[in-house]
């Protein structure tokens, strides 16, 4: 099975959108990816693996990148293609577009209960820098009506420098 990496344009949000909406609870719609694709310094990379001789998409990943500095603003690899190295190279394609803007630090803000995303940073060399409490609503936990009892998760940010 082949794993291939990919920049993704505008004409791929329809694709981009449904790849978010198997990744997390909450799916961006199409036309949230074309406004954060038009956004200066933004772009995407899609991964897709060969099965009988037709690519199938595995996942997905949006940067943005401006003063110095480039944001994960998402990433997400399909259940089924999970756990054989897909979101490594999709952070490995992130770096090199970041290198070749001479971009010094990576950014991303990740849940706190989010494991498999913070082992997933920490093998990529991103540390915790920072941390904004009650950002996000937890996916698991019910929410109340009168939002009273909502759960919320930390916000853990991690960085990635890269200075040689
Ligand atoms: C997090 C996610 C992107 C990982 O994708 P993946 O393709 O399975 O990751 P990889 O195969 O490249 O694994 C990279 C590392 O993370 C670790 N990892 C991945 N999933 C893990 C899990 N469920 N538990 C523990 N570690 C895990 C791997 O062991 C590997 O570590 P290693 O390099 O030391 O061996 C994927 O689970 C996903 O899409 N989750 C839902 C969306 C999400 O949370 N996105 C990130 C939001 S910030």
């Amino acid at each position: 099975m082949s794993l291939e990496i990919s920049p993704a344009g505008t004409g791929s949000c329809a694709l981009l959108a449904r790849l978010h909406g198997l990744c997390f609870s909450e799916a961006w719609t199409q036309d949230a990816f074309a406004s954060l694709l038009a956004k200066p310094g933004a772009f995407s990379f899609l991964a897709s693996t060969e099965e009988s001789g037709q690519p199938m998409p595995a996942g997905f990943a949006l940067g943005r990148a401006g003063g110095g500095e480039c944001e994960i603003v998402t990433l997400g690899v399909v259940p089924a293609r999970r756990n054989v190295g897909t979101a490594t190279a999709l952070l490995g394609a992130i770096v090199a577009r970041a290198r070749s803007l001479c971009i010094e630090d990576l950014l991303l803000e990740v849940a706190a209960d989010n494991t498999a995303a913070l082992a997933l940073y920490r093998s990529a060399a991103f540390i915790a820098v920072g941390r904004r409490k009650g950002y996000y609503r937890a996916a698991h936990h019910p929410v109340h009506e009168d939002g009273a009892h909502e759960d919320r998760v930390d916000a853990i940010i991690m960085r990635r420098s890269l200075l040689p």
